[in-house]
């Protein structure tokens, strides 16, 4: 097994409020993992530490190889190029094609051949069962394309933890099954993936293991299984 994510005993605050109080959290290669609890339970904060959008007050945290703690803000690029995003809402840019979002974060994460770039981008588009859709803009995209295209996104350099906040958080239930289908699917192929969702349906219905958030700590949950 190979240990992806590790937490120790974290704790983080936001201005003086303490909202993490002590997160242990292990993540095995190709694990599925849900982050769940209420709202305000501290699901996106333990994200936010994860991709080093909020400071470790206490306790250890590593990532992909990297120590959390020790990361400075000015190397935090080396940690997002080997993680893939995902967000409720979806965050393409507005203002770019599918293709071009694509390239974006291709430029920023290093790439430089255009050729090898838009091929890349393509093969990815089809991985997520969209073809034919890079000139198009994000506007011109149903919420479930859009999220597709933000998980090419997140897979575009193959990495090897995705984090997911809330992903299926303002799609239907059939475009959340494709989704939640395309995730099992990229974890299957051995990529962890965390993901904060407060759906139980969706807990239900697509294995994985499920850790409860409350009072900013984490707890390991069983669920009980319907047939
Ligand atoms: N940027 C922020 N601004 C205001 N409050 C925040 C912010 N980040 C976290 N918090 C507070 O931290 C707590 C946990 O929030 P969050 O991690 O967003 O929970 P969840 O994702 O489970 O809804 C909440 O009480 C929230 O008010
Ligand atoms: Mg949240």
């Amino acid at each position: 097994m190979e240990k992806l994510v590790e937490l120790k005993d974290i704790k983080a605050f936001h201005r003086k409020k303490q909202i993490l109080n002590g997160v242990n959290i292990d993540v095995q290669k190709g694990e599925f993992v849900y982050l769940i609890g209420k709202t305000g339970s501290g699901k996106s904060s333990i994200l936010k530490v994860l991709y080093k959008e909020m400071d470790i007050a206490e306790g250890e945290g590593e990532i992909v190889g990297l120590n959390l703690n020790k990361l400075k803000y000015s190397k935090v690029h080396k940690l997002r190029r080997q993680l893939g995003i995902i967000f409720q809402d979806f965050q393409l840019l507005p203002d770019r094609s599918v293709l071009d979002n694509l390239m974006f974060t291709m430029e920023a994460t290093g790439w430089k051949d255009k050729k090898a770039m838009k091929s890349h981008a393509d093969l990815t588009l089809e991985q997520v069962n969209l073809q034919n859709i890079g000139d198009k803009y994000p506007h011109q995209l149903s919420g479930g394309q859009q999220q597709k295209v933000a998980i090419a996104r997140a897979m575009i350099n193959s990495p090897k933890v995705i984090l997911a906040d809330e992903p299926t958080g303002n799609l239907d239930p059939e475009s959340s099954q494709e989704i939640m289908n395309l995730l099992s699917a990229i974890s299957k192929g051995g990529t962890a993936i965390i993901m904060a969702t407060h759906d139980m349906d969706i807990v239900k219905r697509y294995p994985g293991r499920v850790l409860k958030c409350e009072e900013g700590v984490i707890s390991e949950v069983q669920l009980e299984k319907h047939e």
